[in-house]
């Protein structure tokens, strides 16, 4: 008995299992009903009263350490496993790793500033709140002009020279100041203005205005940029028409209408028949402007553009209604992840 107890403890000793399955069948080996521990417990029932006593012990420890080895040997091995390559799960659900997508406005205002720079304009910014001189006073605003009144514009209630710029001319003011001619800047931006939100009107939204002043600049300089912008955002087949307008910065003043994309010019809802849209106020910086930020009107000369990024986008992706730009519905943004 005691020669057999000692074999099975140098047995166990020497076990080394290295799968899940060694483990079960030393289990089985040693503790099954016909194992060889067992088959030592049911030897027990003919070994002398006197030495039960030591005996027992002896395959009581052989046993709960056994277990404890077993259980051991299985812990250890569900580790490793589990960090295994061998272990790739898959039936493992996906972890959500979508992108988001940009807002279709800084998409058409990085596509915008593209174009622009390729054609060798910088890109500036400016502040947001701004006094009366950058928004109006330096752009030959009349004191009594109405885009001053108080329903178009916001300003600060204590400081009535403090206002939140309405366009982004004002950064254009800026860069006259400096003085390094010749100039040739977008201004990209966001803009506030006094107006009642519907689906074509909103009380912030965002403009990229453009400013070149060199010598000899032409509207037929003009003209032709604007052409460019157009075939670029729109398409090559779109078409330009020029009306006459009114800015108090630029003289003359023209609105660009570009042909309606939707309808090809034959007229539907969203040109209301008229096979045109109006996508932005234009003109050559008039005279005055010049003087009053210290520019040379007899040497120099220039042309001015502004357009407003959320009319554009609507346009090009079809949009109707202006709002939608401001809710952030994550059902409005995904639709734009593949442009
Ligand atoms: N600043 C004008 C606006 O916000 C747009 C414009 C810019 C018109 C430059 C003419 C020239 O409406």
């Amino acid at each position: 008995m005691i020669e057999k107890i000692n074999q099975l403890k140098a047995e166990i000793l020497a076990l080394n299992p290295t799968t899940a399955e060694e483990v079960e069948n030393i289990r089985i080996n040693f503790l099954s009903k016909k194992g060889k521990l067992t088959e030592i417990f049911n030897d027990f029932r003919n070994v002398s009263s006197e030495d039960k006593k030591t005996i027992g012990k002896e395959i009581n420890t052989i046993k709960s350490e056994l277990q404890t080895k077993l259980e051991n040997w299985k812990t250890d091995l569900q580790s490793t496993k589990s960090s295994s390559a061998n272990d790739l799960d898959l039936t493992q659900q996906e972890i959500d790793m979508s992108f988001g997508s940009r807002h279709p406005v800084s998409l058409i205002k990085n596509e915008l500033c593209e174009i622009f720079t390729r054609l060798g304009f910088t890109i500036e910014e400016g502040p947001e709140i701004e006094d009366d001189w950058h928004v109006f006073a330096a752009l030959n605003f009349p004191d009594e002009h109405p885009a001053r009144d108080m329903q178009d514009t916001f300003f600060i209630e204590k400081h009535p020279d403090v206002l939140l710029r309405t366009h982004t001319s004002s950064i254009q003011v800026r860069c006259m100041e400096k003085k390094q001619l010749p100039i040739r800047v977008i201004c990209p931006g966001r803009v506030f203005r006094n107006e009642a939100i519907s689906a074509r009107a909103h009380c912030i939204f965002h403009q990229i205005e453009g400013l070149y002043i060199d010598k000899n600049v032409s509207f037929a300089d003009l003209q032709q940029t604007l052409l460019h912008f157009a075939r670029e955002t729109f398409g090559n087949d779109t078409k330009i028409r020029l009306r006459p307008s009114y800015f108090p910065f630029t003289e003359p003043s023209a609105e660009m209408d570009i042909s309606c994309k939707l309808c090809g010019g034959k007229g539907c809802n969203i040109c209301k028949h008229t096979g045109w849209l109006e996508v932005l106020g234009c003109g050559m910086v008039d005279p005055n402007v010049l003087e009053i930020n210290g520019i040379d009107s007899k040497v120099y000369s220039g042309y001015a553009f502004g357009l407003g990024l959320e009319r554009i986008a609507m346009l090009k992706y079809s949009v109707s209604d202006l709002r939608l730009y401001f809710e952030n519905d994550v059902r409005f943004l995904n639709q734009f992840k593949n442009y």
